[in-house]
Formats: C-alpha cells, structure tokens, sequence
C-alpha cells in the first residue's frame, strides 16, 4: 500500500477499437467534469512549466499576483505559485489526491494528478482547485466528520470500559466533583447521593433524561466500599427483551450452540464485589421483572441453560426517566420490585430547577468538547448565554451539550453570538422561550385558576417571565430584555412600574 506499483497505461494498441474510443471519451469526459465542476485547473509540462489554464483558474491571477495571463503560463509553476507541490508530482510520479494549498491567493483544497504517455513516461501534471474557501465549503464535512469522531471516541471508551470490565478491574469515570452545579438543587442532589454511597442499600435515581443520573451513579460507586470493584452498566433499554435475561443473568456453557457454546457470564456475576447499574429500570418487561425481583431477594441468579444457583455480591443502582408509581399503578411495573430498588430514593432535577448552574455547566462542557475534538473553546457571548439560560432544555444537559457542539461547528469563528445560537435552536426544534413565558403546568391545568380576569392573569404571567429572565441572565437587564423580546426601556419601566 506504500509503494503502489504506477498504474499501466492504457495500451491504445491492446485493446479493441470500441474500447479504445469509449476510454477515450471516458478520459475526455472526466476531464471536462473537473474542468466545470472544480474552480480551476492548471496543466504544467515536463519541466514542470505551466501549459495551460482554464477560465476558472484565470480569475485566481490578479489575487497570485498577475495582470496578464502571459506572465503566468509559461514560467515555471514554483515561480509563480507559492508553495506549489507540482514538482513532486512529477519527481515521483504519484498523486496527491487532496491536499490544503495555502499562498496568498488563499486557502484551497486541491488535487494534483501526474499525466503519461503510452509508454508510461510522466510528460506533466494536472492540478485541480477542487474548493476555494475551505472553511464555508467543507463546512457540513467538517461538521459530520466531528459527529463521527465524538461518535468513535464514545464507543472507543465503551469498549475500553467492557475491556476493563472482563478483566475484573473497571474504575469508574465519574466522581462528584464531575457533577458540575452550585445550585440549591445540585448541591442537594450531590448531599443526597454522598450520603447513599456510604450505606450499601439499593439506590433509585429518578429524573428527566441528560440530567445525570449516570454520572452520579458512577460518582456513589467510586466513593462508595466497592469503588475498587467493578462498575457495570446495563441499559434495559437498549437490549432487546428475548437477550436481557442472558445479558443478566448469564449463559450455562452448552445451553446453546453456535457462539454461546462456551456459555457466558452476566452482567450480575461481573459485577460480583462492585455496583451494578440498571439504567432504564422502568423498560423492563414483566416476566424479567419477577426473575430480578427473585435474584435481588435471594442474593443468587441462574444462569440460562443451568440449574445452579450462584449467589453474587453487588450493590444495585436504578435510574430511571419514568414515572415508576404511575407504571405501578398501571400494573406495568411490580410493586413488590418497586419497593426493593425504592431504599434510597434520589430525585435528580431538572436542568431548568437549576438555570444558575448552566453558565458554569457551559464552561466545562466546552472545554471537554475543545479537549476532546481538539478545536478552540468557543466563546459564548453574554447574549447567548443568557438565551441558553432561558430554553427548557426537555434534554437537559446531554441537550445543552449537543446545542453547543452544534454551535461551535457552525460558526465562523470561535464565538457563539445570539443570531447563530436562534438558528441552532430554530434547527434543532427547540423552544426559544422560557417555559415563564409559555403558560406554566399548574395555569392550564388548574381549571379554576383559569377563570379570573384576563388583565391580571396576564399581568402575573408578565411579572414571573420577567423576573425568570432576571434570574437566567443574573440581574442583566439587557441580556434579560434581549430574551424577553422587548426593548430595555419596556422592561426598565415594568420593573419600575411592575403593574402596568
Ligand atoms: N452536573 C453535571 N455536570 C457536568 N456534566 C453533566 C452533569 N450532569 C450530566 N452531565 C453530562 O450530561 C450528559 C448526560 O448525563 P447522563 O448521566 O448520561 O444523564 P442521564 O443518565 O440522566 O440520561 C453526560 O455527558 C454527562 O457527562
Ligand atoms: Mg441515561
């Protein structure tokens, strides 16, 4: 793969007439497709002086330097395009298929393929503008290509953490310090689930998704006891109902045939002296609820395809973004198995119970994004962070972090301002005002509540978006007037004059 071996030539004379015409045209073909298609394209001779350039490649001169075409063509290509790579091309006869071109006409993506004669002797090269403008052009690539390394990175560290999880020694990702807020309410949250990991009882974190239920169950496992056992996760939700039993329980060696044969341990026997985190709890289906509810009680699990017994040692973690009493009383959840997981109870909240934690949450996120992708931390205007302070964030914050990454891949420079972060949201299909703004829970369904004059419900409804803009900004007038969508002098005289 080093060294190709140079392509043969086309052999016009060992190849039948048809062929050789419909190579012909193929070649002409493919030429006038990068003719038109590219920005520009350059031949250079033997000598590697330039040859020929098309129009496209004519409106780049006046920016290298030249007024008239035949101070260009002509001259050798090292003299009158700075940093030019033609010559290698030539030298070894091998392309270079893409590469970044930067002289003082610019930046540009281009592509230099060598020219042969029937005998296989190079005579020139051919060089191609593919793309002027690099960073508006390859603007969607670079983003999908970001996606695709965040993507690798997250199932890199997955199969690092099964890796470490079969050889028995898993150390967890997270501790508290991870679990960034100095809210009332993390600050809680955070009380809450240190005091549980001193106590070996089950825990249930109950809350929205992306509020950092697994965060904080990695967190209790490494300052719990069992922090230097394993740390094992199971997402009920993601395995398919027939494989869950397996995945838990483990296979018997011969239950099966085929790849199973050797039988297989589950998650409970890996996480034999540690914690065992069951993510998703309330997408369990009925029928494994009994077996895990039998396992918990009995301290042992059956593996398929045995009789035996085995008995295991590990501290169970649920989380889940349900409402387990309303599955319960649905009878879509075991009562007897609710009460089980339900020792240690942590309601993890919200991401907009907890708006003052999102500049500080803003700032780590970004930084682990520029540490992770290696691109600058973006500067969120004060503008902008005042928007993001506003939103309801229905994701929380694997949401926020999402808006954000998005927002450092679309702009033009490291800042995020107001207008890209409006389109970010708009494309995203977020809302853009503060759930103040929209009517509030307890407004649409307290019917009575509804039947009051107009006037003042609406006067009440005002007073609170603005004082939840006061809050998100941090007392900025500007930026709260900025996310209220009125002008700085309506909301200096309602905070004045609050009852008109
Ligand atoms: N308080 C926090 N501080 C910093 N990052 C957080 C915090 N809470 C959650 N995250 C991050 O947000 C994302 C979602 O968190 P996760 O624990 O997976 O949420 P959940 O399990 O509740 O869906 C993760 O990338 C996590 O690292
Ligand atoms: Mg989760």
């Amino acid at each position: 793969m080093d060294d190709p071996a140079p392509v043969p030539p086309v052999s016009a004379q060992a190849l039948p007439r048809d062929a050789q015409s419909i190579l012909e045209l193929a070649a002409r073909s493919m030429f006038d497709l990068f003719a038109n298609a590219s920005e520009g394209m350059l031949l250079v001779d033997r000598e590697a002086r330039v040859v020929w350039i098309n129009d496209q490649y004519r409106r780049y001169l006046p920016a290298l330097g030249f007024e008239r075409e035949e101070d260009f063509v002509g001259h050798p290509v090292s003299a009158v395009v700075q940093n030019t790579q033609m010559h290698k091309v030539l030298e070894t006869g091998k392309p270079i298929l893409i590469d970044l071109l930067t002289n003082r006409a610019g930046t540009f993506v281009v592509s230099r393929i060598p020219l042969r004669d029937a005998s296989g002797a190079v005579i020139g090269a051919l060089g191609i503008v593919l793309f002027d403008q690099p960073e508006t052009n390859l603007q969607p690539l670079i983003a999908k290509f970001s996606l695709a390394q965040r993507d690798l990175d997250e199932a890199r560290r997955e199969l690092a953490t099964q890796r470490l999880q079969h050889g028995g020694k898993r150390q967890s990702k997270y501790t508290f310090t991870s679990f960034v807020g100095t809210s009332p309410a993390a600050v809680e949250v955070k009380r809450q689930a240190r005091r549980a990991a001193q106590s070996s009882s089950p825990v249930l974190l109950l809350g929205e998704t992306g509020t950092g239920k697994e965060l904080l169950a990695h967190a209790i496992h490494a300052s719990s006891a069992r922090s230097r056992g394993a740390f094992i996760s199971v997402n009920i939700a993601a395995v398919p109902d027939t494989l869950l039993e397996a995945e838990f329980f483990g296979v018997a060696p011969g239950a099966y045939t085929g790849a199973e044969r050797k039988g297989r341990d589950g998650k409970f026997r890996l996480a034999d002296g540690g914690t065992l985190f069951l993510d998703e709890i309330g997408d369990m289906p009925l029928v494994l609820q009994s077996k895990l509810l039998r396992a918990l009680q009995e301290g042992e699990i059956e593996p398929l395809g045995s009789n035996q017994l085995i008995p295991f040692d590990a501290r169970v973690i649920a989380a889940t973004s349900r409402d387990l009493v309303k599955l319960v009383r649905e009878g879509n959840f075991r009562e007897d198995l609710y009460y089980r997981l339900n020792v240690l109870p942590i309601r993890v909240p919200p991401l907009r119970e907890r708006r003052s934690d999102i500049p500080a949450l803003v700032e780590v996120l970004g930084e682990d994004m520029a540490h992770r992708s290696g691109i600058a931390q973006p500067e969120v205007l004060p503008g902008a962070l005042a928007l993001l302070s506003g939103q309801r964030w229905r994701g929380n914050i694997r949401e926020l972090r999402n808006v954000l990454e998005q927002a450092a891949m679309a702009g033009d420079s490291q800042r995020i301002d107001v207008p890209l972060l409006e389109r970010i949201l708009r494309d995203t299909g977020l809302e853009q005002i503060a759930p103040a703004l929209a009517p509030s829970a307890e407004a649409t369904t307290g019917g009575s509540d509804l039947l009051r004059p107009l006037a003042v419900q609406v006067a009440e409804l005002e007073r609170s978006a603005i004082q939840a803009a006061m809050s998100a900004t941090g007392g900025n007038k500007l930026a709260a007037a900025r996310l209220l969508g009125i002008s700085r002098a309506t909301l200096y005289g309602r905070l004045e004059n609050p009852d008109q």
